[in-house]
């Protein structure tokens, strides 16, 4: 397992790292894509642009599909940056596991769906993963120079999205526009409603899971809305380490493109004695039950979670398409996962049936409101 999980201590690369180093970047032109291109524009000695991919192509099976598989695994690549939208960045990263390719992954559906595959490619290539998601970053930052067994928790924190004080009765009258103004990060809009249901953090956990290859009894998730505290690691000591920032992307995409150096200057540190105050609270697990929801799923293993990040994906897609409320998304991904056929060996093919029946659950079932309802309190 020692492939997957990012180095705790900075190492060396396999070989000295090319300056620039060349990036094959996967969803160019989303929320991720383009603050790295800020980073290579405003870095020219330290990144170039090699390849760079956009599209809604990455998934299907066509010519598309191949060039992409062989823009990543280009031997002139020396880091691939994978931040396309949801359940298509899969085959891509698994193409540039099994070209070698080290990768920094904004995408965290890839580890959701098949992290057990992605590991497996790692271990046989010796390739590394480098997260961008804020929180990973964090842990990320927290371990370095620690010992595995050092660490008693990972403890990731999460804003609580808009909806944190709305009055519960109050979700059932959700707008689009109301989910997807979200009150501290400017993000693509799947990304923002999972933030909204806070099934982000679920992922999230079971993204933490994978690639610090940390139990899930030993993963906690906090809310912190003022999103400063990234993320923590206890340790068995007692000390508790958290990295913190202001809520800007650009400081993970450079830290993952760099490693194992920090670039100058790429965004102001927090003012504390300006914001005063930093708060934080338990989570409220009948306001938010998609974190529960995942982790049961991250905890049945096999295609479970390859289920509920189909149905989640799906069940989003038909929110912002206005065919689905704010509260029967999580209802509709429940449907889908407690319905799914018994756990199944983990393949590239069982992760592809997996995903492509529980998008067709959620597109033929509604989730039920009767549920939505159950899950709010009497
Ligand atoms: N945004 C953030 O701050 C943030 C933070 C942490 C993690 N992440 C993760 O990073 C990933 C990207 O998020 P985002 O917010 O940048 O999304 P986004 O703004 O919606 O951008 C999505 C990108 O993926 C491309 N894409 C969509 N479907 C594709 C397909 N089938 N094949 C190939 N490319 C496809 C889009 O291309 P077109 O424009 O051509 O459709 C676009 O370049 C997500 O997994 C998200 O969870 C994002």
């Amino acid at each position: 397992m020692t492939h997957v999980r990012p180095a705790f201590q900075p190492k060396e690369m396999r070989s000295p790292r090319p300056s620039p180093r060349r990036l094959a970047l996967l969803g160019a032109t989303g929320s991720i894509g383009r603050q790295v291109c800020d980073l290579v524009e405003r870095h020219p000695d330290r990144f170039a642009l090699h390849a760079v991919i956009a599209g809604t192509d990455a998934s299907d099976a066509g010519r598309a599909a191949r060039a992409i598989a062989e823009a990543v695994s280009d031997p002139d690549v020396d880091l691939v940056v994978v931040a396309a939208a949801g359940a298509a960045a899969l085959a891509p990263t698994l193409s540039a596991l099994d070209a070698g390719k080290d990768i920094a992954l904004a995408t965290k559906e890839v580890l959701v769906m098949a992290g057990e595959l992605v590991r497996q490619r790692m271990r046989r290539h010796g390739s590394q993963i480098f997260p961008i998601d804020s929180e990973h970053s964090a842990i990320w930052q927290c371990l370095w120079g620690e010992k595995e067994a050092a660490v008693r928790r990972l403890i990731l924190t999460g804003s609580g999205g808009p909806f944190l004080r709305r009055p519960l009765e109050t979700l059932e009258s959700v707008t689009i526009a109301e989910a997807l103004a979200h009150p501290r990060w400017k993000m693509g809009p799947k990304i923002t409603i999972d933030s909204a249901t806070m099934m982000n953090k679920g992922l999230e956990v079971i993204e933490a899971h994978f690639l610090f290859d940390v139990p899930y009894s030993a993963i906690d998730v906090i809310v912190h809305p003022q999103s400063v505290v990234h993320s923590m690691v206890e340790f068995v000591d007692g000390s508790v380490k958290a990295q913190l920032g202001i809520p800007d992307m650009h400081l993970p995409i450079a830290i993952a493109l760099g490693f194992p150096e920090r670039l100058d200057g790429v965004t102001t540190a927090p003012d504390l004695a300006a914001l005063g105050q930093l708060s934080f609270e338990a989570l409220d697990a009948i306001r938010y039950p998609a974190v529960a929801l995942a982790r049961e799923a991250g905890e049945r293993g096999g295609t479970a979670p390859a289920v509920l990040n189909a149905a989640n994906e799906e069940a989003v897609a038909l929110f912002l398409k206005g065919q689905r409320r704010f509260v029967e998304i999580v209802p509709s991904v429940r449907q889908a996962v407690e319905s799914a056929a018994p756990d199944e060996e983990l393949t590239l093919d069982t992760v592809i049936a997996a995903d492509r029946w529980a998008r067709a659950q959620v597109r033929t079932t509604s989730g039920g409101t009767s549920r939505v309802r159950s899950e709010l309190p009497a």
